[in-house]
């Protein structure tokens, strides 16, 4: 059915109270543009994309989202139908992620959204909307994570390197990433499954994550990395900083196992091993620009066909709730 312009269709989630206890279910509803936050671009969402904030986001999580009934939806990618400001025309296509979409301002999961102009970029030359969408900030966090590791000095003959969580969203495109810049990549994951879908994106080696997630007794373990990508946090982000190389770099940017960090200083002091944080939320826009550059150009991978796949309406509580229990593999695009 196609709906009058004024007219689209969101994910709209709502909070219910179901005996005693508070639920919230998410479900396809009609909605009108005037109902949308203010913004100066209005855009056709032709894609949007899951991620483990967009689960938290849908099952009630008020660190992410304060108010249902809620859309959805960190990601966007899609064409501008409408535009206050003379720089952005209408018909142009245009990616959104991050910034306060999806969190407090509705999202993507819906075929239109309104936005500030200053949270969009130009699709760049070489990667079409799916693609952008493919990659998302899951993948855009992958490359702020990798990028960070290059500029602290990590080079391919360093030695190996590890991607944690390394199935998932961020890690399935840290693990591409790193492989076809050179480098000799190890993937940690909790899934026995995932073996030949990580080697098929390019890591070396598969570990098992009960090979990591043990609480350590010693504050230093045997030097074996000389870098890494974190998505875990907790016993296992400590236990990659305790057998991290002596100069050797990390990068911190998620949270699934434990916001914790049960470590010593000895890592720092002993092997002066740096521990970067990302956060690809507020980044300035310019780095952001030149990151999805990067992933139209140098930095493509011809594996992303084999990370993504696409799923409509039907399919997203279900992609949404495998998130959330750590069940998903490599990224997942919603087609709007
Ligand atoms: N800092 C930022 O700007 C930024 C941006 C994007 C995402 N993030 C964060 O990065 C993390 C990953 O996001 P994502 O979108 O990639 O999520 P995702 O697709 O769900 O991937 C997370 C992966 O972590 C592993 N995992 C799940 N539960 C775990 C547990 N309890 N203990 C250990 N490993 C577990 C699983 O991979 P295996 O089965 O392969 O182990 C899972 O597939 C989240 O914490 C998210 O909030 C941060």
């Amino acid at each position: 059915m196609t709906l009058p312009s004024t007219r689209f269709k969101a994910w709209r989630v709502e909070e219910q109270q179901v005996d005693g206890k508070t639920r919230y279910v998410g479900r396809v509803m009609e909605r009108q543009v005037s109902e949308l936050p203010p913004g100066e671009v209005l855009l056709r969402v032709r894609y949007s994309s899951l991620n483990y904030k967009d689960a938290l986001s849908a099952s009630g999580n008020r660190g992410v989202t304060r108010q249902y009934p809620h859309t959805p939806g960190i990601d966007a990618a899609g064409e501008v139908l409408h535009s206050d400001v003379p720089e952005i025309t209408p018909g142009s296509h245009v990616i959104v992620t991050g910034y306060d979409l999806g969190m407090n301002t509705d999202g993507g999961f819906a075929q239109r959204i309104r936005v500030p102009a200053q949270w969009l970029v130009p699709l760049p030359e070489g990667l079409s909307l799916f693609d952008s969408m493919a990659l998302g900030t899951a993948g855009l966090t992958a490359a702020l994570c990798v990028r960070k590791l290059l500029q602290n000095g990590l080079r391919p003959d360093d030695g190996d390197v590890l991607v944690t969580g390394a199935s998932g969203g961020v890690g399935s495109v840290a693990v591409a990433l790193l492989a076809r810049l050179g480098f000799s990549v190890h993937a940690c994951t909790g899934k026995s499954a995932a073996q030949e879908f990580l080697h098929t994106l390019g890591a070396r080696s598969v570990l098992p994550r009960t090979a990591l997630d043990a609480p350590a007794d010693r504050p230093l373990l045997k030097e074996r990395w000389a870098g890494a990508v974190d998505v875990v946090g907790g016993d296992v982000l400590a236990s990659v900083l305790r057998s991290t190389r002596a100069g050797g770099s990390v990068a911190c940017c998620g949270l699934v196992g434990s916001p914790d960090l049960p470590v010593t200083v000895f890592p720092f002091i002993l092997r002066g091993i740096n521990l970067l944080g990302v956060d690809s939320v507020n980044i300035a826009r310019a780095e952001k620009q030149a990151l999805w550059h990067a992933l139209a150009g140098e930095w493509r991978l011809p594996v992303l066909p084999h990370i993504a796949h696409e799923i409509g309406f039907e399919q997203l509580q279900q992609g949404l709730d495998d998130l959330l229990a750590g069940k998903s593999t490599g990224r997942t695009v919603l087609r709007l």
